[in-house]
């Protein structure tokens, strides 16, 4: 959600660094864009305009563009509609300070009234511009330093931030800070970059320091980075890591967007997701799990929080958990989970699940989970984000980078992993064979191929969404293991096409949803042969004695549904608990092409963050 570029080094190099980051972070969602640039003699020039880069860059190139100090921001609009007054940077009334923001400011509207009855002028609605002003009023009232106005001003605000700062007259220091959302510095040789994440960074310099929470950074030409604690103005230490990171990844390498190549990848993510996790004799190796063995022999539940399509993989989750733990497993929105006094000790384990790492939900949810003395685990993607951060242990799903808003190699990467987590935890408590462990591990050995061979519906699937393209509302059925898999796929179709699509268990359909079946409704029966088949064969009568058309995905062989579905898609078997990483393959390709036959961008639906860090 919205990003922050900067950068201090070379000379006039500012504004070229600051516009490819900002292009970069492009696939985090936003709605305006602006930079602000300090000129060698200290003059400060600020660009903004409302909708993509592209549109800023056609602003500034009329303005003075010179520098090699400056920020820059991509901004997801939380308070005041999406607008060029609105968008950052702003610059506090004396004209001096200029700063960009990521998060929300919860306590904006009493630090406006003090600064207005301070003879402060506010000209958007933003909670950001409050931030800066403040800044700019401790400065001059306490003459001191940029970075202790900064400080101090930190120090009355509640809420999540990142933060940039640059000032009027010196073209040599950038102060920047965070709480709550993510801000990664790079260290290159006579040059500073900072970023939302380390994408506008690859590239320049693969040596980057993860700005903890509450941590602030005052970077200075000629001079060492210091990085000291808000609260306290201590010290803190530096450390710098590798950015793992190459700008391949970042790159369509062929595909008309990075949906679709993150879809056709997944063999690729998969086979990197699962390198090293399954040992010869088919045993499940997590270095999470056999480091807190511990934890795990004596958890007597397991609670799962995330959001969105990572919510999903909780629910599955939750599956295979019980299946192979024989333990309570409880699955909670994070959003939810927070502000439910949940009942927790140290004999639960909380599983966070997040693609990148920084959701503001997720990241509140562990934190409170600790707190009241759980065991948190987490399955990430991003490496080196918040929530791996601030988890006890945990398992990277190493998908590589997700670019296209709307996940799908993260969905499957996440399944993969949760598979694994359950069969190692089961393993490790006795509650399943060594024979059941490695009929599950064979077939997710073989899941690449199996995926390889999947997306040779990619044809069927384009011809068949032609028909689909213009229905107004879609049902999504399945159970068991695949009640999530329908949810999963109505959420794709939802964000990228903008169609009402619902989820739902198939059996549940009888009790409300089918009220709205008719010709115009078509449905979306997920129906492999597991356990449930021939119960949701009755469900797909119930939808065509109604009038509704039917889309079934089947396995390979099974031809019991051709003669009641209208259209059957058919994927490979493979063991019931796997069907949900196999089921969502024609999914997300269904949504993929209805959205782009209707002329939408696919990457970058509107309204949505790839990186939700506001609540
Ligand atoms: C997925 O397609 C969505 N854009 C969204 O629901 C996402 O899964 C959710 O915001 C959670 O994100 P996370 O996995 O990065 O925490
Ligand atoms: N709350 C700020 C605004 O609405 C920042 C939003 C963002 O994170 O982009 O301007």
């Amino acid at each position: 959600m919205c990003g922050i570029v900067g950068y201090l080094g070379k000379p006039d190099r500012a504004y070229d660094v600051l516009i490819r980051g900002l292009k970069r972070l492009e696939y985090r969602g936003y709605d305006s864009a602006g930079v602000a640039l300090v000129t060698d003699d200290g003059t400060l020039n600020v660009h903004k305009a409302q909708g993509k880069v592209s549109n800023l860059e056609q602003k500034a190139s009329l303005g003075d563009t010179r520098g090699a100090l400056g920020i820059a921001h991509t901004r997801w609009a939380t308070h005041g509609e999406p607008n060029d007054i609105n968008a950052h940077p702003h610059v506090s009334q004396s004209g001096d300070l200029a700063l960009v923001h990521n998060g929300t400011i919860e306590n904006y509207s009493v630090l406006k009234q003090a600064l207005i009855e301070h003879g402060y002028e506010f000209k958007s609605e933003t909670d950001t511009e409050v931030l800066v002003q403040l800044i700019d009023y401790i400065h001059r009232n306490n003459h001191c330093s940029l970075e202790e106005a900064v400080r101090e001003a930190l120090l009355q605000v509640e809420g999540a931030y990142a933060i940039a700062v640059v000032e009027r007259g010196n073209p040599d220091r950038l102060v920047v800070a965070r709480k709550s959302s993510p801000l990664v510095i790079g260290v290159g040789d006579g040059e500073t970059f900072i970023a939302s994440d380390g994408t506008p960074i690859v590239g320049y310099t693969d040596k980057v320091i993860y700005l903890k929470d509450n941590e602030m950074a005052v970077i200075e030409r000629d001079k060492p980075l210091r990085i000291v604690a808000i609260d306290s103005n201590a010290p803190s230490e530096i450390d710098i890591q590798e950015l793992k990171l190459s700008v391949a990844q970042l790159e369509k390498g062929g595909y008309d967007t990075f949906m679709l190549k993150e879809i056709f990848e997944q063999p690729e993510t998969l086979r990197d997701c699962l390198r090293g996790r399954i040992a010869s004799d088919g045993r499940v190796v997590l270095m999470g799990v056999e480091m807190n063995k511990d934890k795990f022999l004596n958890a007597k539940r397991i609670t799962l929080v995330a959001c969105g399509t990572s919510w999903h993989a909780a629910l599955i989750g939750k599956r295979l958990l019980q299946d192979f733990c024989k333990i309570p497993v409880e699955v909670e929105y994070a959003s939810e989970f927070r502000y439910g006094n949940p009942v927790l000790d140290d004999k639960d384990i909380v599983i966070a699940i997040s693609q990148s790492g920084e959701t503001a939900d997720t990241l509140a949810a562990i934190q409170l989970a600790r707190q009241k003395g759980a065991f948190v685990y987490g399955v990430s993607n991003v490496v080196g984000a918040s929530i791996p951060r601030n988890t006890d242990s945990g398992t990277y799903i190493h998908v590589g980078p997700e670019i296209g808003v709307a996940s799908t190699k993260a969905f499957t990467g996440q399944l993969t992993v949760l598979t694994l987590l359950a069969l190692a935890i089961g393993q490790l408590r006795g509650a399943i064979t060594k024979e059941q462990v490695k009929q599950v591990t064979d077939a997710l050995k073989e899941i690449p191929e199996t995926i390889e061979e999947t997306l040779k519906v990619n044809d069927k699937v384009e011809d068949l969404s032609k028909i689909f393209t213009y229905a107004h509302n879609f049902l999504y059925l399945g159970r068991g293991y695949n009640y999530p898999t329908a949810l999963e796929g109505a959420l794709k179709l939802k964000e990228i096409s903008y169609i009402h699509a619902e989820g739902y268990p198939a059996a549940e359909m009888k009790h409300g949803p089918i009220a709205l079946i008719d010709a115009e409704m078509p449905s979306v029966i997920i129906a492999p042969s597991d356990s449930l088949y021939d119960k949701i064969i009755s469900n797909v009568q119930q939808v065509k004695s109604r009038g509704g058309a039917v889309v079934a995905i089947v396995s390979k062989g099974n031809h019991s549904m051709e003669d009641i579905a209208d259209h059957c898609i058919e994927i490979p078997a493979v063991p019931e608990c796997l069907t949900p990483i196999i089921a969502s393959i024609p999914l997300q390709l269904m949504a993929y092409y209805i959205a782009v036959n209707k002329g939408k961008n696919v990457d970058q639906p509107r309204n949505l963050a790839k990186s939700v860090t506001v609540e």
